[in-house]
């Protein structure tokens, strides 16, 4: 099911931010200096481009699909340039960026071998891209997510392309030094806004009831302890292009 990112750009922008570790990683393991070109695919409302472009100085380009999105990260760049357009198509030369990431992405894009492709020629050799994304176990123990929303758990597991089969696919589009690590960031929730106002996709796709019961749960536990414990973790899927 395809969700309709024009409607969420508001409370995504509000309630989504950086993950601290992810950014960390593709700082360091991208080997970004002030003289490195990245590009960030599917880049929402610029949170991982703008981040970047703060931190190393380097020229950080977003492409997005959704024009409400763009326009909020539009508004947030000090210099990332941000444009309309597709994972399956990349309208920039071969060989032009150093570094092409995606956070959250691919289980959105259709044609994901289609991407792998365009990622492995916009990349100058050398050029490393980074797949952001959940793997079955992340899917299962997200807190509170999961916990408190069981049923996304299913919803997810049926979006979400399996770490094996993205490992095949830039395989195949020629990329070398596969690897996968995993990074998390644990904290206690005690603002619960994000979930009130279903900033997270899945949210949107379980049922009217099953999203009732899961709110009614997490505000009593709030309530009751005061914080709740969140537990978020990304797999970051590395390739590189000899
Ligand atoms: C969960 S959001 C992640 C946004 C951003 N990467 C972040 O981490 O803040 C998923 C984004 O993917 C975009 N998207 C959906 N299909 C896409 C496609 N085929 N190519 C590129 N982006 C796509 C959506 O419009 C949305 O902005």
């Amino acid at each position: 099911m395809s969700m309709n990112y024009n409607s969420l750009a508001r409370d995504y922008a509000k309630h989504r931010r950086t993950h601290p570790e992810v950014l960390r990683h593709l700082i360091e393991d991208g080997r970004l200096t002030f003289a490195s070109r990245i590009l960030d695919v599917g880049c929402g409302t610029g949170n991982y481009a703008v981040a970047i472009e703060q931190a190393v100085g380097c020229e950080c380009w977003g492409i997005e699909p959704s024009q409400e999105m763009m326009a909020t990260a539009k508004a947030r760049a000090a210099s990332a340039r941000f444009k309309e357009g597709r994972a399956e198509r990349l309208d920039f030369a071969d060989a032009f960026f150093d570094l092409v990431l995606s956070v959250d992405v691919i289980h959105h894009v259709e044609d994901r071998p289609a991407h792998y492709r365009e990622a492995m020629r916009v990349l100058r050799p050398g050029g490393l891209l980074c797949t952001v994304t959940d793997s079955e176990d992340i899917i299962r123990h997200r807190e509170p997510l999961s916990t408190y929303f069981p049923e996304t758990i299913d919803v997810e597991l049926g979006r979400y392309p399996k770490i094996q089969d993205l490992k095949q696919m830039m395989l195949e589009s020629g990329f070398t030094a596969i690897r996968e690590e995993t990074v998390e960031f644990r904290h206690a929730l005690t603002d619960i806004q994000r979930y009130r106002d279903k900033a997270f996709s899945s949210l949107h796709l379980i049922s009217a009831e099953a999203f009732a019961r899961g709110m009614q749960r997490l505000e009593a536990d709030l309530r009751d302890k005061g914080s709740v414990p969140w537990w978020s973790r990304y797999l970051m899927l590395w390739g590189t292009k000899r």
